[in-house]
């Protein structure tokens, strides 16, 4: 691993925060800031278009070599995900993309598939990376993981807030449902669960504003890495 950058893996249950907070703590450092659920969702989208049942493993696994799939950054810094070269940022965030992901990140091979490619925005520079696997199993070297979490409730309250602006329409029972399912799936496959590191920081963020989580999660960075703010 090159100890020239800092990374910083935040791991966490749907909901917590997680994107919005690393993103705005990796502006602050001008760290990247990488979002490997979108990923994993590209992939969940791309088995939705095949018409491929999530869970047949073989058949997912299939399918991989046939996949070209590709992370960069728009002008405005944004992370955009590139499907056999069709930008696909959008699409992926139907919330029935979120099961697709979460099915398809379950299988052994799609999590191998995909583990060379996030290493590899960590050797490019200082990065601020989220998911559930990052501090485990992606940098298991990172110089600050942090276990980012908060109530069910609080975390669907979130994510409904969010998918209404979007448009989306749906009800906090729905968005509820569908995030306990997936965060059992999550944490409880064999392959990479939701899990915290032994040396991460836990982090509630039931009783924070987004700012204080923001604020918080930067110090923790600034003290670990002995940083200022750009
Ligand atoms: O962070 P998200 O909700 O966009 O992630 C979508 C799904 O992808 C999530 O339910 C589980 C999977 N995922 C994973 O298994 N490992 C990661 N590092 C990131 C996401």
């Amino acid at each position: 691993m090159n100890n020239a950058y800092c990374s910083v893996a935040i791991d966490g249950p749907a909901g917590a925060g997680k994107s919005t907070i690393a993103k705005a703590a990796a502006a602050r450092f001008g760290f990247i800031y990488v979002d490997t659920g979108a990923i994993y969702r590209t992939v969940g989208l791309a088995v939705q278009r095949a018409g491929i049942d999530q869970t047949d493993g073989k058949a997912v696994a299939a399918l991989l070599p046939e996949l070209s799939i590709r992370l960069d950054y728009g002008p405005d810094g944004t992370q955009r995900m590139y499907l056999n070269g069709e930008d696909v940022s959008v699409e992926i965030r139907q919330p029935e993309i979120s099961m697709y992901a979460s099915a398809v990140s379950a299988i052994p091979a799609v999590r191998d598939f995909l583990l060379e490619m996030q290493r590899d925005m960590a050797k490019t520079g200082s990065v601020v990376m989220d998911g559930r696997d990052i501090g485990t199993v992606v940098l298991p070297d990172a110089g600050l993981k942090i276990f980012l979490t908060a109530s069910a409730e609080a975390r669907a309250k979130r994510r409904l807030a969010e998918l209404l602006q979007k448009g989306e329409n749906c009800t906090l029972q729905q968005v509820m449902d569908n995030m306990l399912r997936r965060d059992t799936q999550d944490a409880n496959r064999a392959a990479a669960p939701l899990r915290a590191a032994e040396d991460a920081i836990l982090a509630d963020t039931t009783d924070f504003t987004l700012e204080e989580s923001i604020e918080y999660i930067c110090g923790l960075i600034r003290e670990r890495f002995g940083l200022e703010d750009r």
